[in-house]
C-alpha cells in the first residue's frame, strides 16, 4: 500500500523539515487566534463542491480550472444524463466561500462579513517542496464593503501572520490591475510589447501569451530580461488609481512594509482593483506564502448584484517550512514513575487527577520495573518525573525531580494539591 502521489502524511514525531503534528497544531491554533483577534469569524464549507463554483468563480482558462481541478462523476451516477454536474475537490476557499454566503443569505444577517477559514485545498499540479496536491490555506475574506480601511487591515492581518511566525525573508508586493477595461487594455499592452521580443521568447510560452497575455505576464516575464515591460498603473482609470494612491498614503503612513510591483497580476480570474502577494527566498521556485486581493465581481459570475469583497490566502505548509518559529516541543509536564509494581495504581489515580488539572502526564502501565521506567522517563521530553515509592507514600508524599537541574524536592499531597494548582497557575502564565 502506498500513499497517494503528492499527498502527506503529517505524523507525530516530525519529518526532515522540522514538521510534526504538534507544530502543525500549534501553528495552525496560532493562525486561527490572529484571525479571531482582528474579529474574523470561522466558516467552514465541504471539500467537495460542485464543478461550476470554480467554472463560473475561477475562470474556465486559469491553470486551476483547466488543468488542475480534480473532478470526479460516482460511478454509480455515471448514466448522468450530458452536461450534469461533476463532483470536485475544492482548489481554492473563496468561491465556495461566496457560494455559501449567497445560499446561505449570510449578506442578510451581517452587512459586512469578516469570514475565515482553514482546510485542506487539492490542486493537481507537478509536486514539488512546498507544492503539494493537497495542502491547506487559512484564508480570510471581507465580504460587504469597498473601504479602502479594510484594504490596510487585511493586509495587516497577512503581514501579522509572517510576523507571528518569524518569517524573517520575505517581501510583500501590492499592485491595482483596475477594473475589467483597464485589464483588458494592459493584456493587449503587454502582447503588443512582448510580441516585439518574439525571438527570445520559449515557444510554450509564446503560446501563453497569444492564448492570455496576463497569464504570460504572471507565469512567464520573470523568465526574460525586459526593460520598460507595460506597467499596470498606466492603464488604470482614474477610481482605480485615486484608490490605489490612497492606500499607499495609508500604508507610508502607518509604516506598511510594501513594495509596488507593478506587474504583479493573480493567475485567477475574480480580481479587480488591489492584489498583493508575499513571497520568500527561503521557500525554493515556489515562493509564494501568501495571496489575495480585492474581487468586486465575484457574486456577480454568480448572478447576484456587484458586492464589494477582499481577501487573501496563505499556503500552511509553506508558512511552516519557512517560519522560524517552529521548534515548538512537544513537551510533557510529568512522567511519573512508581518504585513498587503495587503501587501502580495509586500512581495511575495521581496521573488522572495531575490531567484534570491541566498537566500533560506519561505513565508506564506495562509494569517495568524502577530502573526502566528511570529510563524512560530520562529519553521522554518530560520536563519533572515524580517518584512515587511505598514508604514516602505511606504519608502521602512523592519526590519532584526537575529533568533538567537533576533538583529533586518532596511534596505532600494529601493538602489538596495545592503545589500543583500553584505550578500550574505559574506555568500557564508563562
Ligand atoms: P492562490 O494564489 O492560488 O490564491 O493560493 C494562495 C496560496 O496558497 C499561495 O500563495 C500558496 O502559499 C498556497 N498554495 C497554492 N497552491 C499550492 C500548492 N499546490 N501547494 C502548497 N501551497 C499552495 C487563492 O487560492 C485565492 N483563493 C486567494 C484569495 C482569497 N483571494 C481572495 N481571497
Amino acid at each position: 500500500m502506498k500513499i497517494v502521489k503528492g499527498f502527506r502524511d503529517i505524523l507525530p514525531y516530525g519529518n526532515k523539515n522540522n514538521e510534526s503534528s504538534f507544530i502543525w497544531g500549534s501553528i495552525t491554533d496560532q493562525l486561527k487566534r490572529i484571525m479571531s483577534s482582528f474579529n474574523y469569524e470561522e466558516i467552514i464549507t465541504p471539500v467537495v463542491e460542485y464543478d461550476s463554483t470554480f467554472k463560473k468563480g475561477i475562470g474556465e482558462d486559469t491553470d486551476i480550472v483547466s488543468k488542475e481541478m480534480y473532478e470526479f462523476v460516482l460511478e454509480r451516477d455515471s448514466s448522468l444524463p450530458e452536461g450534469s454536474q461533476k463532483y470536485c475537490l475544492r482548489p481554492e476557499g473563496t468561491a465556495p466561500i461566496v457560494r455559501s454566503v449567497i445560499e446561505n443569505s449570510l449578506n442578510k444577517v451581517k452587512s459586512i462579513n469578516k469570514l475565515f477559514y482553514l482546510g485542506p485545498m487539492f490542486r493537481y499540479e507537478r509536486s514539488q517542496k512546498g507544492r503539494y496536491r493537497m495542502f491547506h490555506q487559512i484564508g480570510a475574506e471581507l465580504i460587504g464593503s469597498d473601504q479602502i480601511l479594510y484594504e490596510v487591515e487585511m493586509l495587516e492581518m497577512a503581514h501579522k501572520i509572517l510576523k507571528t511566525l518569524e518569517i524573517k525573508r520575505f517581501s510583500f508586493q501590492i499592485n491595482s490591475i483596475g477594473n475589467q477595461k483597464s485589464l483588458n487594455n494592459i493584456a493587449e499592452a503587454v502582447r503588443i510589447f512582448v510580441k516585439k521580443h518574439k525571438n527570445t521568447i520559449e515557444d510554450n510560452d509564446y503560446k501563453i501569451l497569444e492564448k492570455n497575455p496576463l497569464r504570460f505576464l504572471d507565469k512567464a516575464i520573470h523568465k526574460y530580461e525586459f526593460d520598460n515591460i507595460p506597467k499596470t498603473v498606466d492603464y488604470l482609470d482614474k477610481k482605480s488609481l485615486k484608490r490605489f494612491n490612497e492606500l499607499i498614503k495609508i500604508l507610508d503612513n502607518i509604516k506598511f512594509p510594501y513594495q509596488i510591483n507593478n506587474q504583479l497580476v493573480r493567475g485567477i480570474d475574480y480580481y479587480n482593483d488591489l492584489v498583493f502577494e508575499a513571497t520568500s527566498k527561503d521557500l525554493g521556485a515556489q515562493d509564494a506564502l501568501l495571496a489575495g486581493g480585492r474581487y468586486d465581481t465575484l457574486f456577480e459570475k454568480f448572478n447576484k448584484s456587484e458586492t464589494s469583497s477582499i481577501g487573501f490566502a496563505a499556503g500552511v505548509e509553506r508558512l511552516i517550512l519557512a517560519s522560524n518559529n517552529n521548534n515548538l516541543k512537544n513537551s510533557l509536564d510529568f512522567y511519573i514513575i512508581f518504585k513498587e509494581e503495587d503501587l501502580v495504581q495509586d500512581s495511575l489515580i495521581l496521573a488522572f487527577k495531575l490531567r484534570d488539572l491541566g498537566f500533560k502526564v506519561e505513565i508506564d502501565l506495562e509494569k517495568r520495573s524502577f530502573i526502566k521506567q528511570i529510563k524512560l522517563a530520562d529519553k521522554s521530553n518530560a520536563k519533572r518525573s515524580i517518584i512515587i515509592s511505598k514508604n514516602d507514600f505511606k504519608k502521602s508524599d512523592v519526590t519532584i525531580k526537575d529533568m533538567n537541574s537533576g533538583e529533586e524536592k518532596i511534596i505532600n499531597i494529601r493538602n489538596n494539591f495545592q503545589f500543583f494548582i500553584e505550578l500550574n497557575k505559574v506555568e500557564s502564565n508563562a
